[in-house]
């Protein structure tokens, strides 16, 4: 068993020194290497008898879609867009009192630039997420013993391209920036690529990081009133969809055969994931840019009244996920403790994606809508 210092390098959760102490200190290189551990498997057993991998494989060869058919030719107003969406609108004042912080004299220009960067800064890791998706899964494809999951991680694979492919068009064609990755969504995919047991590829990517990215999607989807990232988000949330519920369904039957031990150390596995995704929602290389003394707005930041709710959302696809695979309970519930530590239990009864990925299928949807 680790210890909180072990798991996550610091003994409080909210402690905004060691949280900034993790810096990028490769923004200016174009490569980024990470030894993999994991032996490459081959099977000999190319009997197909896992049926609900079976059904996913065959959903995700029909339900491909290609980027290009994306209504590319939208103009997009990004202040426009920015300022419906409003994702900050500076803590009204009736809420906040912003005296003394770095924001006491921003009006509406210092918040619209805010937003604006903002947004460049969630596409930008949205974009580097689907990267990490991309290697992650093509190590899958190697590293699972079942063929059932080969076949199917190597249809994620292709989603992943297309993922990685449509945020980056986005941002170079429509938006006004691109960001480096955030230190501490690089320091989660390094420990998950560089994880030699494949079963942790999976909770790191396909339940913890794909389960954010999910419910990040839909917020954002959600709230847009611009129509090609609207519907971007929607295609990209009908392909995450199934790659969550291929975690869920293959590890579903793996962990059944862990010992309790093993188990435990997937449940800290997930609480890292889990602190190190809450950490990179803190934005702290937007302040940066935007010459604010980053250490000051995030002592905001956390007292923003909306952060609560807005960053517990993010968990509402991982909580009920971890808890389908038996990972709250475990370990006198050790898992649960700390999800209840970070706000984020309230979700454990939510739909599991197991269940829920074909009814977000809006790729078959708009084909039955357009044949009918
Ligand atoms: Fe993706
Ligand atoms: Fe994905």
């Amino acid at each position: 068993m680790s210890s909180t210092e072990e798991m996550i390098g610091r003994q409080d959760v909210d402690d905004l020194d060691a949280i900034l102490a993790v810096t990028n200190t490769e923004v200016t290189e174009t490569a980024h290497a990470v030894r993999a551990n994991a032996e490459a498997i081959f099977t000999w057993d190319y009997e197909q008898s896992r049926k609900p991998l079976q059904r996913l494989y065959d959903k995700a060869k029909t339900s491909q879609w290609n980027a290009r058919d994306l209504p590319w030719d939208t103009d997009v107003d990004q202040e426009a867009v920015a300022v419906a969406n409003q994702i900050q609108n500076g803590w009204g004042d009736e809420r906040m009192d912003l005296t003394g912080t770095p924001f006491q004299n921003w009006g509406d220009k210092e918040w619209l630039a805010y937003n604006i960067e903002a947004q460049n800064w969630t596409l930008s890791q949205f974009l580097h997420g689907e990267q990490g998706a991309l290697i992650c899964t093509a190590q899958i494809v190697e590293t699972v013993p079942w063929i059932d999951a080969k076949y199917y991680a190597s249809t994620q694979v292709m989603d992943e391209a297309r993922h990685v492919e449509v945020f980056s068009r986005y941002l170079s064609e429509k938006l006004s920036g691109f960001y480096p990755i955030n230190a501490h969504l690089k320091m989660l995919l390094d420990d998950i690529v560089a994880d030699n047991r494949w079963d942790m590829t999976y909770l790191g990517m396909q339940i913890m990081v794909e389960g954010l990215a999910l419910a990040a999607f839909g917020f954002m989807q959600q709230m847009t009133t611009e129509p090609l990232l609207k519907k971007l988000l929607r295609y990209v949330m009908s392909d995450e969809a199934r790659h969550v519920a291929f975690g869920v369904l293959s590890l579903k039957e793996y962990y059944a055969e862990l010992s309790a031990a093993e188990i435990r150390e997937r449940q800290e596995f997930a609480f890292e994931a889990a602190v190190r995704m809450r950490d990179r929602f803190l934005q702290q290389e937007v302040w940066e840019r935007l010459g604010v003394d980053v250490k000051e707005a995030l002592k905001v930041v956390v007292h923003d009244p909306d952060r609560p709710l807005f960053t517990s959302m993010l968990f509402s696809k991982i909580v009920p996920n971890c808890k389908k695979l038996g990972l709250l309970d475990a370990a006198d519930g050790w898992l649960r403790k700390r999800f209840t530590e970070i706000e984020v239990i309230q979700f454990e009864d939510w739909v599991d994606t197991g269940e829920e990925y074909a009814t977000l299928d809006e790729v078959a949807k708009d084909r039955a809508g357009a044949s009918a």
